[in-house]
């Protein structure tokens, strides 16, 4: 695949954007994925940088990500559910929409969806406990922030992974004519 612009996926935990960022890369593109950057930089997985430096450290990590996430050559950037948080990453975000370098499309889902998709997900410790409830306060805390940074949304909830990388694609490509 190749476009100008770089794709960024955000949305919440559950929506595919790691999987769906892979199959759009395919073989002959980069994924830069947060989460990964993240552990790969402080060696240790999401789950034991939130409970053995807190929340707010693996925040300050996940800024440094998105920053190299959007400077490098990835040709797809997968950023994970809470990069819209800080308003430093909308600002980052929505800069490189500005200048043409990226088109930040948002997958979304109701809560049931995400739910059901995101059982036993290990580097989701947000989730431990009553995972629709929590999901439920992350989609009030962060939906409008997802609607600021976005260019685009895809609804996911009836879609297969396969829908999901083409409509994604007619987005990106729709955008560039
Ligand atoms: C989080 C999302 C997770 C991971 C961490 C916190 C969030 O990434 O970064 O568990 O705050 O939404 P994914 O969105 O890739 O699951």
């Amino acid at each position: 695949m190749t476009l100008e612009r770089k794709i960024v996926l955000v949305g919440l935990m559950g929506t595919g954007k790691s999987t769906v960022a892979e199959r759009l890369a395919g073989r002959d593109a980069a994924v830069a994925d947060t989460d990964a950057m993240i552990e790969e930089s402080m060696g240790r997985s999401v789950r034991q940088i939130f409970s053995q430096d807190g929340e707010e450290r693996f925040r300050d990590a996940e800024s440094e990500a998105l920053a190299a996430a959007l400077a490098s050559h990835a040709a797809v950037v997968a950023a994970a559910g809470g990069v819209v948080v800080r308003a430093a990453n909308r600002d980052l975000l929505v800069k490189a929409r500005e200048e043409g370098r990226a088109i930040v499309i948002w997958l979304r889902a109701e809560v049931g969806t995400l739910a059901a998709r995101v059982s036993g997900g290990e580097h989701r410790p947000l989730l431990d406990g009553d995972a629709v409830e929590s999901l439920r306060a992350l989609e009030a805390e962060r939906e409008m922030l997802y609607r600021e940074v976005c260019d685009a949304v895809v609804d996911t909830d009836e879609m297969s992974v396969d829908e999901v990388v083409a409509a994604v694609i007619q987005i990106a490509e729709g955008d560039r004519s």
